[in-house]
């Protein structure tokens, strides 16, 4: 039993939905401003598209809403024991320099909503949507910037995602490639904080 196939339909996110449906928060006011303001344009330049869940009984009432693109993990910039790891897990015919994904680049529940394993179930969809043979794209992996706090951490982690780097520091590296050896290691000793962490799901790993 779901909350979200019991009680909801889904739809892609559009003008109508914005101009129909009561105003929508999350709880996090940068989501709340991107769904309001710049989800469409995204959808426009084919960036990211949106999608909703909404109540059957009250339509106007929006529950989450997610924005997903086409992303991929660079395999030969990991380090190295990543790398072999990633290696190790997909066919040696051809190698590839990149794993192909689906990033959520964006997730938000309704704060009315929250706490009620309605996130896990948007990410539960958007793993069979993924994984399914419909799927006209090899998809290999669910992609996340997870906004680096514990709650949120922790949301992705009960949803089966692992980050794609042990260290913060090594992230750094990766998303932000340093110019020199030099400016490599002096920012390898830092201490770094980043805002957000990648972290991956296998779809080959879904039940
Ligand atoms: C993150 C978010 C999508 C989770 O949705 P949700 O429906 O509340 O999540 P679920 O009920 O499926 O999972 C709850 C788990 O997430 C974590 N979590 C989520 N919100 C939390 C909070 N306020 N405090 C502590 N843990 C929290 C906990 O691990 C929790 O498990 P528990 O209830 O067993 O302790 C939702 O809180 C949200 O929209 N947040 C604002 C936007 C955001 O941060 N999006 C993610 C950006 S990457």
């Amino acid at each position: 039993m779901s909350f979200l196939s019991d009680n909801c339909f889904f739809s892609p996110f559009t003008e109508d939905t914005i101009k129909t449906c009561a105003s929508f928060s999350c709880g996090d006011d940068d989501m709340d401003d991107f769904f309001r303001n710049d989800a469409l344009s995204y959808a426009t330049f084919m960036m990211g598209r949106s999608y909703c869940f909404r109540l059957n009984d009250a339509p106007q009432k929006i529950v989450c809403v997610f924005t997903v693109s086409n992303d991929s993990i660079r395999i030969y910039d990991l380090p190295r024991s990543r790398r072999d790891f990633m290696m190790r897990i997909t066919h040696h015919q051809k190698r590839l320099n990149r794993y192909p994904g689906i990033l959520v680049g964006r997730i938000g529940v309704n704060v009315e909503f929250a706490r009620k394993g309605i996130g896990s179930e948007v990410l539960d969809f958007v793993k069979e949507w993924f994984a399914d043979e419909s799927n006209k794209s090899g998809c290999r992996f669910v992609i996340v910037d997870a906004v680096n706090s514990p709650n949120v951490l922790s949301f992705y982690q009960k949803n089966g995602f692992t980050f794609l780097f042990t260290t913060e520091e090594q992230e750094d590296l990766y998303t932000n490639p340093p110019k020199t050896e030099e400016e490599r290691k002096q920012r390898l000793q830092s201490q770094v904080r980043l805002n957000t962490r990648i972290m991956y799901f296998d779809l080959l790993n879904l039940e």
